[in-house]
């Protein structure tokens, strides 16, 4: 069998037809079209606040910090357990990137975050990052930027990297709605896709005037340059294909929730492997489905893809290495981040997606669980003591933490 890590979720061509007919008829393929609005306002709707379309998550958030602004040296606190683009953003928006430590959920730590802002008070923002769809600890980490900003009388803004997180959502509010901005990357591996794209979400519309400037050359109309700008334009194509996915995200993501959850059960009765919680009252997109090597097999976890891949299944040691250890950001880390260091090294992003099948599943888990006989990982056959006590929340369980057991 061939299980690829990732199978996107596509329109057939008969479903954009028309609109494809359209455009190319007509010749209005791009420069804010009548698709490109109709994501913008389709989008708006979902998430309660405005939003702008750009041609990546990675141009959305250079914009999104760019519209508040770096004095030289100011600093921006981000985790370093992160895809390398949140850091090359700060990079590009002229912040100073400072690594925090993330939490057993794998989303920023309060507590780092904390102790990062008493360190550096010349920190100009936060970012926080949905990790792999798991909403980070918004309201916490909402709280200590606000005490801080009040304490210092000048704001810090906070941003999410929302990147993987299109249709999550914390105790019925949605992921969009959190920080000053947050972005979102509409990418082929992403759950809203738009083959590439991405959506700034704001409710500070002078942020999302800014924005729109941005995306278009700093011009508001002619040739005349209010602002610093780049080209960050979505396509009428892209927007097309977002739209046909946004119209059906209700679908795929109760489909990707109800397919991770046999995938965990499958994982935890057959492996040692460990499953990242998901707390009750969340929407989480399962973006990935990743999966912790027990921390004393942790060596093992090259090994066992390479295993999987000999046995034709794809996966993948994601995010490894961390950004501080990356070549060219270590010059930014003054610190190691023990518990982010020790998560790169166990984590394996298994295949995942909505149209993966049951025996696709049992694939992979009856080949990990080969694996760990091969390499001699067993610990014991059943759940419960040891590295087996996966944390994983199905949502019907009393009072979840999200911190290891
Ligand atoms: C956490 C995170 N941030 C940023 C990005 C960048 O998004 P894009 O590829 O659309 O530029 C990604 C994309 O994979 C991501 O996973």
């Amino acid at each position: 069998m061939n299980i690829p890590l990732i199978r996107p979720d596509l329109p057939t061509l008969e479903d954009v037809r028309a609109p494809f007919e359209e455009i190319l008829a007509n010749g209005k393929i791009t420069n804010f079209g009548k698709y490109v609005k109709q994501f913008e306002s389709e989008t708006a709707a979902y998430l309660g606040g405005e939003t702008v379309a750009v041609s990546s998550g990675t141009v959305g958030l250079l914009f999104a910090l760019s519209s508040v602004g770096f004095a030289p040296g100011e600093k921006v606190i981000l985790p370093s357990f992160t895809f390398t683009a949140t850091a090359q953003a700060v990079l590009y928006a002229g912040g100073l990137p400072v690594f925090a430590e993330v939490g057993d959920d794998l989303t920023l730590s309060p507590q780092d975050l904390e102790h990062l802002l008493d360190q550096h008070p010349e920190t100009a923002a936060v970012i926080g990052v949905h990790m792999y769809g798991l909403p980070a600890r918004t309201a916490e980490i909402e709280g200590i930027v606000g005490a801080a900003s009040r304490n210092r009388r000048r704001p810090i803004s906070l941003f999410f990297d929302a990147a993987q997180a299109f249709g999550s959502s914390v105790d019925g509010r949605r992921v969009g709605t959190f920080g000053d901005a947050e972005v979102f990357s509409l990418s082929v591996s992403k759950v809203l896709v738009s083959v590439e794209g991405g959506l700034v979400s704001t409710r500070r519309p002078e942020l999302a005037e800014r924005i729109r400037l941005m995306r278009n050359y700093g011009i508001r109309a002619n040739y005349d340059a209010h602002y610093s700008g780049l080209n960050g334009k979505m396509s009428e194509f892209h927007a097309i294909i977002g739209l046909h996915n946004l119209r059906r995200l209700d679908h795929i993501l109760a489909t990707r929730q109800e397919r991770a959850h046999r995938y965990a059960h499958q994982i935890r009765r057959n492996t040692s492997l460990r499953v990242l919680v998901w707390p009750s009252g969340v929407v989480h997109t399962v973006k990935d489905f990743t999966v912790l090597v027990p921390g004393p097999n942790a060596d093992r976890r090259n090994e066992i893809i390479q295993f999987l891949a000999e046995r034709g299944i794809e996966s993948r040691a994601y995010f490894f290495p961390p950004v501080h250890e990356q070549k060219y950001f270590c010059k930014y880390a003054d610190r190691p981040l023990p518990k982010t260091e020790a998560f790169s090294r166990r984590v394996i992003t298994l295949p995942f997606y909505t149209s993966m099948s049951d025996q696709e599943m049992d694939y992979v888990v009856e080949q990990l669980s080969e694996a760990e006989r091969r390499f001699g990982m067993r610990i014991s056959a059943k759940g419960g003591a040891g590295h087996l006590g996966s944390v994983l929340n199905c949502g019907n369980q009393s009072k979840p933490g999200r911190d290891e057991a």
